[in-house]
């Protein structure tokens, strides 16, 4: 008899898991500051709590498509509830959108450093990445990802804040890329923590081939209820609701949305908490000398502290050793020593610079 191995698909049987293990490290030792994540670590509101507990006497009856929230959604980004699709938090879209473009074979474009989950979902469809390292000061090279594209390309994946880089997109780069009429998975994850809140959802009408992606979980601080959304041309939106499974996002989910874009209130405290976090963080970094802190438009910085000559990892199990958790960039293409920290709430990011600014000296005596 064959081993079931032999049955598997061999873009699944080769494909690189997605480790998601710093998580239930996390989960397992509660104590540590969770840093690592691009979490938001501001609970979720009274209000927020009160909605998924109404929902959840509901909890006997399948979800629909979350048409209210859909239109909400649609509406705030000048479209309709038909061009919103939601998804069991932004990694689902990701998922769903490569498995209506890419098929075994097909080759998506992916800038690198990005976000590590592009690339492991398109291994998991039968996708090809093909990556185009970024700049040195972490731009997109647009014009070498232009002449990536051949007849297999598929899809091109841009995100912008970038995560891990917090580097915005310029807007001609975009239509750049764009004017060659492949599909753009365009990730506006971490849009509404702009310094000034820019978003490209606008150039949809002009390129139906563009999709904007967003996510509850950052700014608004939902990532343990799983929702993002994709705002797309209707005719796209029913290609994606054929590939996605139905009720993919729960009912408690919904409701819990739904009074979040209630409050403005809430999400102007959330983004000042981040705002003032990152600006504090990058400039007590720079403080420390010879090692660098980029400048982010995202809830995370990242930190050049090659300098120390350790690498990431063994920088990461120190400053476990201290109580926060931080994320080494180990596996992007990025130097030594780079790491990505979470902006936390204000005693949480005093808290990382003291133990961070601790573990230098302690480096530095040896
Ligand atoms: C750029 C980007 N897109 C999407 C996500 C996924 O977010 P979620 O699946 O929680 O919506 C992340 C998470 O870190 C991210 O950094």
């Amino acid at each position: 008899m064959k081993s079931f191995e032999a049955y598997i698909v061999p873009w699944v049987k080769n494909s690189e898991p997605y480790s998601a293990k710093h998580m239930d490290v996390a989960w397992e030792n509660p104590e540590v500051l969770r840093m690592m994540s691009n979490e938001n670590l501001v609970p979720p509101s009274k209000r927020v709590i009160e909605a998924l507990t109404k929902a959840a006497i509901q909890g006997n009856l399948y979800p629909g498509s979350g048409p209210e929230l859909r239109k909400i959604l649609g509406e705030k980004a000048g479209l309709t509830a038909d061009n919103v699709v939601l998804g069991n938090g932004s990694t689902d879209i990701i998922n769903f959108v490569i498995g209506t473009f890419v098929g075994p074979g097909d080759e998506v474009i992916l800038p690198d450093p990005t976000f590590s989950m592009y690339k492991s979902r398109v291994l998991i469809n039968g996708g090809i990445p093909v990556i185009i390292p970024t700049s040195v000061e972490y731009k997109f090279e647009v014009e070498k990802m232009i002449a990536a594209v051949t007849e297999k390309t598929k899809l091109i994946f841009l995100c912008s804040p970038n995560n891990p880089t917090g580097t915005l997109m310029p807007e001609e780069d975009l239509i750049k890329i764009l004017e060659l009429g492949v599909p753009v998975f365009f990730d506006e994850a971490y849009y509404e923590l702009q310094d000034e809140v820019i978003t490209r959802v606008g150039l949809i009408k002009k390129y139906p081939h563009m999709v904007v992606n967003r996510t509850f979980s950052k700014a608004y601080g939902l990532a343990g209820f799983r929702l993002g959304y994709v705002l797309c041309d209707e005719r796209l939106a029913n290609y994606f609701n054929r590939v996605k499974i139905p009720w993919n996002v729960s009912l408690p989910t919904i409701a819990a949305a739904l009074a979040e874009l209630e409050d403005e209130a809430d999400l102007e405290r959330k983004r000042k908490v981040v705002i003032d976090g990152r600006l504090y963080i990058q400039e007590e970094i720079n403080k420390l000398p010879g090692i660098y802190a980029f400048p982010s438009q995202g809830n995370f910085v990242l930190i050049d502290a090659g300098i120390l000559d350790k690498t990431a990892l063994e920088l990461r199990d120190l400053m476990v050793k201290k109580g926060i958790f931080i994320r080494p960039m180990s596996g992007h293409n990025i130097g030594k020593g780079f790491f990505r920290v979470t902006v936390g709430q204000e005693d949480e990011n005093k808290k990382f610079i003291e133990a961070f600014s601790e573990l230098v000296e302690e480096i530095k005596k040896g």
